[in-house]
C-alpha cells in the first residue's frame, strides 16, 4: 500500500493538467488515507446546513458531503441561482448539483449533465470514466447538432430528455402550455374569414425569417404558391408587408393579441419546422391552434398522434406533392362546412385524442406554471434519483455479489433522438444546383457530426484525455475504413 501513494500521484497529475486545480479524492486510490485530500472545490457548500425542504418520499438523510455530484458540463444552463452549487432535494433521494468543472474527475462525481445543443465533441470530459454516467438534455432542434442523431452519438448517454416520446425524461409536449391553451381565443367566425377572403387576403398565411433551414421548407412552399395564393409577410418568401402595428419582430413572433387576431383572419398556416423529427413539434404547430388557424403542417412525422382529434389539422405529407395540396386547401376554401369541422376543437367535448389529454395531465413539469418544477429541474432530479438507486444497487452487490446480481448498464439509442438526414423540402436532390445554399450546408453537417460522434466514440475506447484531439482520431478512422475496405 505504501508503493501506491506516488503511483496515484503520477496518475492524478497526468489527469489533471488540463485542470487548473488538485481535486479531491479523484480516482479510487483503494485507501482515502493515501489520497490527496486538499480543500475541496465545493467547500462553501460542503458546510452548509441540509435544507429542510423534502419530497414526501425522501428520506435521505445524508450531509451534503457524502451526496453523490452531479456536474452540470454546460454550465449556461445551470438551473439554480446564485451560485455555482446547490443541493437538491428530490423525489426519492438528494444530491449536490454544481457547474464548477474542477469536480470532473472526482470519485463522488457520478453523472456529467449535457445540453445538447452546446455538447461538443471536441471539449468532452475526458477521459470518460467509467463510475460517471452522462444525461443529455436537448429539448431543442434537431437542427442545432446533428451529433445526437447518430447511433454512436446519442449512445454515449445513459439518460436523455428529448422531444422524443422514447426518451427517458420525455419533452415531446414543451411548446404546448396547456389544454386552455388550445381552446381559447375562439377562432374567428368563418363569415369574418370569409369577410377577409373577399378583401384580398389570400386564403393561406405563411411568416418565417429563419430560411436556410434543415427542413429546407421555402423549396417546398414555392411550389405551393404556383398552385394556391399564399400570403408570405416573413423574410423568407416575402411577397406582402406587414401592417405597420406589426412591423416590429418582437411582437410579430410573440404571442401579443393584435398579432394573434390579424393571423387568426386567414383560413390556414403554413407550419413547416425548421427541422423534421418524429415528436418534434414546436410553437409552429400548436400557435396556429391557439389562434384558430388551420396549421398546414410538416415536421413530426408522427404527429398524428398529439393533435387535438382526427380533423385538427392539414397534413402535408399526406399528399403526393405541392400542387395535390394546393387542390385540397382550395375545396377546403370552397366549403364552409368542411372547413368549419377543422375548427371543432375550440370546443372542447372535440378534443378526444387521450394521448393529447393524458401527456398533459401527467407530464411532472408546467410550462410558465409556477405550481410546478421546470424541465430542467425536474430532468435533475430525474437523474438524481436514478443515480442513487443505481450507487445503491453497486453497493449492494459488491457486499453480497450472489444475493444482488450487478446492474444492467443502460444507454440511450436512436429512439431517444434518431432524426433523419436532411432531404430536399420539394423535389429529387439530384436535380437541385451544386450552388444551392440548403445543398451545400445541411446533408454535409449531417454526416460530419456522424464523423464527430464517431471521433468522440474513439477517444473514449482509447482513454484519450484531450478532446481537441477528435481530428487525428476522425483521420485515422478515415484512413482505416479507406484501408480495411
Ligand atoms: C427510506 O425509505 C425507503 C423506502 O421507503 C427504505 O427502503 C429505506 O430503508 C429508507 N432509508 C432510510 C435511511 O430510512
Ligand atoms: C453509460 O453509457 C456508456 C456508454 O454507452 C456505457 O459504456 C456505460 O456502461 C453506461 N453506464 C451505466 C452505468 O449504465
Ligand atoms: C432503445 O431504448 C429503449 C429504452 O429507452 C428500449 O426500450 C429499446 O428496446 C431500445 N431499442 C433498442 C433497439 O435497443
Ligand atoms: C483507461 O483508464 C482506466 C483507468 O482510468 C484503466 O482502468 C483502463 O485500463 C484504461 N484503458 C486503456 C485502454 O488504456
Amino acid at each position: 500500500m505504501a508503493v501506491q501513494g506516488p503511483m496515484v500521484a503520477a496518475l492524478l497529475f497526468g489527469l489533471l493538467k488540463a485542470v487548473p486545480c488538485w481535486g479531491q479524492a479523484l480516482v479510487d486510490s483503494g485507501d482515502p488515507k493515501e489520497a490527496f485530500q486538499p480543500q475541496s472545490a465545493l467547500s462553501d457548500m460542503e458546510f452548509t446546513t441540509v435544507s429542510s425542504y423534502r419530497g414526501p418520499g425522501n428520506n435521505d438523510s445524508r450531509g451534503n458531503k457524502e451526496l453523490p455530484i452531479l456536474l452540470w458540463w454546460s454550465a449556461g444552463l445551470f438551473p439554480h441561482f446564485p451560485g455555482d452549487t446547490e443541493r437538491i432535494d428530490c423525489a426519492r433521494s438528494s444530491c449536490l448539483v454544481t457547474r464548477n468543472r474542477k469536480v470532473q474527475l472526482y470519485r463522488r462525481t457520478s453523472a456529467i449533465v449535457f445540453y445538447g445543443t452546446d455538447f461538443r465533441a471536441y471539449e468532452a470530459p475526458l477521459p470518460r470514466l467509467p463510475h460517471q454516467t452522462w444525461a443529455l438534455f436537448h429539448e431543442e432542434s434537431p437542427m442545432n447538432n446533428y451529433v445526437l442523431s447518430h447511433a454512436a452519438g446519442i449512445r454515449l448517454f445513459n439518460y436523455t430528455a428529448t422531444f422524443r416520446r422514447e426518451s427517458d425524461y420525455p419533452l415531446t409536449l414543451q411548446w404546448l402550455p396547456s389544454l386552455e391553451y388550445l381552446l381559447v381565443p375562439p377562432a374567428a367566425s368563418l363569415q369574418e374569414k370569409n369577410r377577409w377572403r373577399r378583401a384580398g387576403l389570400a386564403p393561406v398565411v405563411y411568416m418565417q425569417s429563419h430560411c436556410d433551414v434543415p427542413s429546407d421548407r421555402d423549396r417546398y412552399v414555392q411550389e405551393l404558391m404556383k398552385y394556391i395564393e399564399v400570403d408570405s409577410y416573413g423574410k423568407c418568401l416575402n411577397n406582402k408587408p406587414l401592417p405597420e402595428r406589426l412591423e416590429d419582430t418582437g411582437t410579430a413572433t410573440g404571442e401579443d393579441a393584435q398579432f394573434m387576431s390579424f393571423v387568426g383572419r386567414y383560413k390556414f398556416h403554413l407550419a413547416l419546422e425548421n427541422g423534421l423529427c418524429p415528436d418534434y413539434m414546436t410553437e409552429k404547430l400548436w400557435r396556429p391552434l391557439h389562434q384558430g388557424c388551420v396549421p398546414v403542417y410538416r415536421g413530426s412525422s408522427s404527429v398524428a398522434d398529439w393533435l387535438p382529434n382526427d380533423h385538427s389539422a392539414v397534413l402535408i405529407d399526406d399528399f403526393p406533392s405541392p400542387h395535390e395540396l394546393a387542390e385540397h386547401l382550395r375545396a377546403l376554401d370552397a366549403d364552409d362546412e368542411a372547413y368549419a369541422r377543422l375548427l371543432e376543437y375550440k370546443d372542447p367535448r372535440q378534443i378526444t385524442n387521450t394521448r393529447l389529454l393524458e401527456g398533459l395531465e401527467n407530464r411532472e413539469w408546467g410550462v410558465n406554471d409556477m405550481s410546478k418544477p421546470n424541465y430542467l429541474n425536474g430532468f435533475e432530479c430525474f437523474v438524481c434519483d436514478e443515480e442513487n438507486q443505481r450507487l445503491a444497487a453497486e453497493r449492494a452487490h459488491r457486499k453480497a455479489p450472489t444475493r444482488h446480481p450487478p446492474t444492467k448498464p443502460r444507454m440511450a439509442n436512436n429512439s431517444h433522438m434518431g432524426c433523419p438526414l436532411p432531404a430536399p423540402g420539394y423535389g429529387n436532390i439530384e436535380d437541385i444546383a451544386p450552388s444551392d445554399g440548403w445543398l451545400q450546408m445541411w446533408p454535409q453537417d449531417y454526416w460530419q457530426s456522424l464523423d464527430q460522434a464517431e471521433g468522440l466514440v474513439s477517444m473514449i475506447q482509447h482513454n484519450e484525455s484531450d478532446p481537441s484531439l477528435l481530428w487525428n482520431h476522425i483521420q485515422e478512422l478515415a484512413v482505416k475504413r479507406a484501408g480495411g475496405h
